[in-house]
């Protein structure tokens, strides 16, 4: 076995071309799945060369699947690979696949690289991947391109922000849950280009606020010192005790009269805020 992928992939008797900086990204995802008994699916074959990479890589335990549109690549079954010839952007295709392949550990996705295949890919593989495994879009700065429609809100990269609300959906204090992602994706990972979706349904629990019940020293919260919002957030607290009561009605719309003035307090900020926005994401 090879010492590392970079090793796997100057090896590889056939093309494969990678950005240097993939690499070191993929031994931290990856490498806890060498030398096991793992299902890898790979879209994007081209002239074979990451499948024999993979298999370098993870050795000889490993099952290694290729996709691509092009029937020409079933040639790299003569090589052990299994190949199956598709559209990713086709969910029917996907059915099929997952129904004759099984579950996955590790999806790969170097294959068309559109918002659509991209999106697609993860949507239908999502909820094959088996807890522990990773789902991982390579090329993700087409996000970026403009023949591709990009940059814009329903980009790829955009899709994988609406995932990480799906996953911050699990939070105690949020009373939305967006079950699709949220009760399969523990984590996702953003790298330069690579965006990887770590699976794991055990984890993916809505969180429960914890004490240690240790001694208290009865510290005030000084988050809104002086500040309006601590009237308003105290008023609020003692507004939502009474619910239930006679006058519960009432305390609704007070609660919703304080939300929204939260709200335009929280907005006024942004002048603070702007010129950071201004400077460092733009
Ligand atoms: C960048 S190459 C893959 C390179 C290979 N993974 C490597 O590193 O050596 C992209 C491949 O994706 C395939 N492809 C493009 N669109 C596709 C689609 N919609 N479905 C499946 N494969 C597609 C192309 O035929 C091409 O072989």
């Amino acid at each position: 076995m090879v010492n590392n992928l970079i090793d796997a992939y100057k090896k590889s008797p056939s093309l494969s071309i990678k950005y240097d900086t993939y690499f070191p990204v993929y031994e931290e995802i990856l490498s806890k799945y060498r030398d096991k008994e793992i299902t890898l699916v790979e879209v994007g074959v081209f002239n074979g060369g990451s499948l024999f990479m993979w298999r370098e890589y993870f050795g000889a335990k490993a099952r290694i699947i290729g996709v691509d549109l092009n029937p020409d690549a079933k040639i790299w079954e003569q090589h052990g690979f299994e190949i199956f010839i598709g559209d990713q952007a086709s969910e029917i295709f996907w059915r099929q696949l997952f129904d004759t392949i099984g579950p996955v550990d590790v999806l790969i996705d170097d294959g068309g690289h559109t918002n659509l295949q991209q999106i697609a890919t993860v949507h239908c593989a999502i909820e094959h991947i088996r807890d522990g495994g990773v789902l991982i879009i390579e090329d993700v700065h087409t996000s970026y391109f403009r023949e591709f429609g990009n940059p814009w809100g329903r980009s790829f990269v955009g899709f994988a922000s609406k995932i990480i609300d799906a996953v911050n959906s699990r939070a105690a204090a949020l009373k939305t849950r967006r079950e699709r992602y949220a009760n399969r994706v523990h984590q996702v990972s953003f790298f330069e280009s690579i965006v990887a979706l770590h699976v794991n349904t055990k984890l993916c629990k809505k969180s429960s606020p914890t004490s240690n019940g240790a001694i208290t020293q009865n510290a005030s919260d000084f988050r809104y010192q002086g500040a309006i919002q601590s009237a308003l957030f105290s008023v609020k607290n003692n507004l939502s005790v009474q619910k239930g009561g006679v006058s519960s009605q009432l305390s609704r719309l007070a609660i919703r009269g304080i939300d929204l003035l939260l709200l335009v307090l929280s907005r006024l900020e942004l002048a603070r805020h702007a010129r950071y926005w201004r400077a460092d994401i733009k």
